[in-house]
C-alpha cells in the first residue's frame, strides 16, 4: 500500500508525519472520508467543497489547488489499486513547536492521503441484516459541522456501540433529541413513506450522503421532513437508518436493543440504498 504524504507517495508502513504536528498534537485538523466505486471518487466535488469550508471555519490554509489535491485523490486510489473502497484525506495545521495558539502563518498544513479496499460483499451482507445502535448522550462541541480530527466523544461512544454489540452510537442531546451517530448521520421513517433527518443548521455534520440521499428520497416519491426526532419517536418508528460514505445507507433494526420496526431492514431504507449511486455524482 501506498500514502501520500506532504508531497511524497511513501509505502504505507513508512509514512509518518512529524511528532511536533499539530494534528497529533492538538487534533488541529480536519478530515474527509470519499467512497471510491468502480475507481472512482464518489461525489469527489462535494467532499472537497466541505473540506475548503472545514478549512475556512478552523483558519488553516489550503494544502494545494483543488486541481492539484484532485489529481493526488487520484493518483493514491491508483497507486493502490482501489476499485471498490475509501480514500481517507487529513490535513492539519502543520508542524511547529508545541504552543496552542496558531504557528507562525508561513507554517504549511500537513497532508495525507491514504486509500483502501472495501469488503462490497460483506457491507451487502450487513445491509440485508441490519445494524443496532445504541443512544449516548451528547457530549461533543457545538461546531460539530466542521469535519474536525478532534473526535474523541465520538472514539468513545463508538466503543461503548461496540461493546454492546452495536455498530453506532446515536448522540442524544440535552432536550432528548438525536443528533447523528458518532460517524453518521440518524434516520427515522415514520407513516410508512415521511424520512425525518435533523435539520444540518446544529448538531450535526451536514453529511455528503445525507444530501443525496434527499434526492434519491424526492426521486422514490418520499416525503422528507428535516426536523430534530427524540430517541421515543424512533422507538416508535417503522424503520431508522444511517448514513455515511463508508456505509452509505444502513437499515438500522434495533436502538437501545429494542427492534425497530418488524426487526428486519425496511422498504425505504433498501430502497434509498438501492438507488443511491444512481444520484451521487
Ligand atoms: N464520517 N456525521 C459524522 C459525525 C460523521 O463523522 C460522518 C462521516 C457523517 C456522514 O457524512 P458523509 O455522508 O459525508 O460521509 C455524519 C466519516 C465517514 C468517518 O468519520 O469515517
Amino acid at each position: 500500500r501506498i500514502a501520500y504524504v506532504n508531497g511524497r507517495y511513501l509505502p504505507h508502513r513508512d509514512a509518518s508525519v512529524h511528532v511536533e504536528d499539530r494534528g497529533y498534537q492538538f487534533a488541529d485538523g480536519v478530515y474527509e472520508v470519499c467512497e471510491v466505486l468502480g475507481g472512482r471518487l464518489v461525489d469527489e466535488r462535494r467532499h472537497l467543497d466541505r473540506l475548503d469550508r472545514s478549512l475556512h471555519e478552523l483558519f488553516i490554509a489550503a494544502p494545494m489547488s483543488r486541481a492539484a489535491l484532485s489529481a493526488v485523490l487520484r493518483e493514491v486510489v491508483r497507486r493502490n489499486h482501489v476499485r471498490n473502497g475509501m480514500v481517507y484525506l487529513q490535513v492539519s495545521r502543520g508542524v511547529a513547536r508545541r504552543d496552542h495558539a496558531f504557528p507562525a502563518p508561513d507554517t504549511a498544513p500537513s497532508i495525507v492521503v491514504t486509500a483502501r479496499r472495501t469488503d462490497r460483499e460483506a457491507q451487502e451482507a450487513l445491509a440485508r441484516k441490519g445494524v443496532a445502535v445504541i443512544t449516548v448522550p451528547e457530549n461533543r462541541w457545538p461546531r460539530v459541522d466542521i469535519k474536525s480530527v478532534s473526535l474523541l466523544p465520538n472514539v468513545l461512544a463508538k466503543q461503548l456501540a461496540k461493546e454492546a454489540g452495536a455498530r453506532e452510537a446515536w448522540f442524544v442531546d440535552a432536550d432528548g433529541y438525536v443528533t447523528e451517530g458518532a460517524s453518521t448521520n440518524a434516520w427515522i421513517v415514520t407513516a410508512g413513506r415521511t424520512i425525518v433527518t435533523r435539520p444540518a443548521d446544529s448538531g450535526i455534520l451536514r453529511g455528503i450522503t445525507r444530501t443525496v440521499a434527499f434526492e434519491v428520497a424526492a426521486d422514490l416519491g418520499y416525503t422528507v421532513e428535516e426536523r430534530p426526532f427524540t430517541v421515543a419517536e424512533a422507538h416508535a418508528a417503522d424503520e431508522a437508518f444511517i448514513s455515511a460514505a463508508t456505509t452509505v445507507i444502513m437499515p438500522v433494526v434495533m436502538i437501545d436493543g429494542t427492534p425497530v420496526g418488524s426487526g428486519v431492514p425496511g422498504p425505504v431504507a433498501k430502497a434509498l440504498r438501492l438507488k443511491f449511486h444512481d444520484f451521487s455524482e
